[in-house]
């Protein structure tokens, strides 16, 4: 059974429908990816399941209960990293972590038995009596997932965790979701490819509030004509070209060059769903051709989107392009985490 499950879940703010229809689901352990262009509803889909908003039609379901039913019980099983990570900024880092704690129903024990823990994970021991409007982006970052991590959450839900911040920055953090997603089951939006690839077991694109594409980032790929994959060998070019179009899982190989020395690259076209780069590889050590090279072309993921999200560049791209975009006035019995932007920090 899946972790967490959304079904027909929508969600309207006016005549916006940010999220319509969505159903997808995560299994425990897994790390997926939620891509979508600015304004597909990343965001809004992740405030749904935090309960910071309430859908207006559809169910989630956590591990078989369903948000509506064991709300409170239910929040200390996610952790949340906000987009615009509010973090009060005149709070100390170490005053925050205990402030969100607090928020999510932890006791003061329990919190204090879990900072030392959640400080040492996250490395902020440096900056903890600092004021959070001192810190550098990655270490608000930082700051950010030891709260997230608080009430030891089996799920995390990171909202574009690494934008903002510098390429050093983004490698740390980065490192720090693996460390921090061990043994949790995370959901991570993200407008970088490069991301998915190094992060993410599977894929969810979300375009319009609908989802368009759910699976392994290869079987995606794959599954949109096949996937595209570069090959170097030392073998007779037209002997090759053969051979590998003749695999099942190969819609198509072309040469692209020979070099004098006898070696050739190919480009090879995956049938339908299929990555035949196993094929490949034994076929190669079938026939004895030393294998130079085999790799899936990088911009196949990039196309993919594209693809998929590419008829809504306009009225999307225009919403979501204000800065500031304020979220809704939410109950604050609903919304536990976010509710607090607009206290007294
Ligand atoms: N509080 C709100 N009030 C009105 N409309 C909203 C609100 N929040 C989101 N929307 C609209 O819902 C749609 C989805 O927005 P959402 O923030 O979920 O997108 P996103 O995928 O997170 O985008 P981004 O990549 O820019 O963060 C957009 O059209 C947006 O303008
Ligand atoms: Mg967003």
């Amino acid at each position: 059974m899946s972790l967490v499950a959304l079904t027909d879940v929508v969600k309207r703010f006016g005549e916006t429908v940010a999220v319509d229809s969505a159903t997808f689901s995560i299994d425990r352990g897994e790390v997926v990816g939620f891509l979508g262009p600015n304004g597909a509803g990343k965001t809004t889909t992740m405030r749904l399941l935090t309960q910071y908003l309430e859908p207006d039609g559809g169910t989630i379901s956590i591990d078989g209960l369903s948000i509506e039913d064991h709300p409170v019980e239910l929040r200390r099983r996610i952790g949340y990293l906000p987009e615009t990570n509010p973090l009060y900024r005149d709070m100390l880092a170490g005053e925050y972590i205990t402030f969100m704690g607090r928020l999510r129903g932890m006791g003061a024990s329990e919190i204090r038995a879990r900072t030392d823990d959640v400080v040492a994970q996250t490395g902020i021991e440096a900056v903890y009596y600092r004021p959070i409007n001192q810190l550098s982006k990655g270490y608000r970052q930082r700051v950010g997932l030891a709260q997230a991590i608080l009430s030891q959450p089996e799920i995390l839900i990171l909202d574009e965790p690494t934008e903002g911040l510098d390429p050093n920055q983004r490698v740390e953090i980065r490192s720090l979701i693996r460390d921090v997603g061990t043994d949790r089951t995370v959901l991570l939006s993200t407008h970088v490819m490069q991301e998915v690839r190094k992060t993410c077991s599977r894929v969810v694109i979300i375009n319009e509030g609908r989802i368009v594409a759910d699976g392994s980032v290869d079987a995606l790929v794959a599954g949109h004509g096949g996937a595209r994959v570069i090959v170097e060998l030392d073998a007779p070019a037209d002997a090759a070209m053969e051979a590998m179009g003749d695999l099942p899982s190969v819609a198509r190989a072309d040469t692209l060059e020979t070099d004098a020395g006898g070696r050739s690259r190919f480009a090879v076209e995956g049938a339908s769903g299929e990555d035949p780069r196993p094929d490949i590889s034994r076929l190669a050590a079938a026939r004895g051709w030393p294998l130079w090279e085999l790799h899936l072309a990088q911009a196949s993921l990039e196309d993919l989107f594209h693809r998929l999200t590419a008829e809504s560049a306009g009225p999307a791209d225009e919403t979501a392009e204000e800065p500031g975009r304020e979220p809704p006035d939410a109950p604050s019995d609903e919304a536990p985490v976010e509710a607090t932007e607009e206290g007294d920090g």
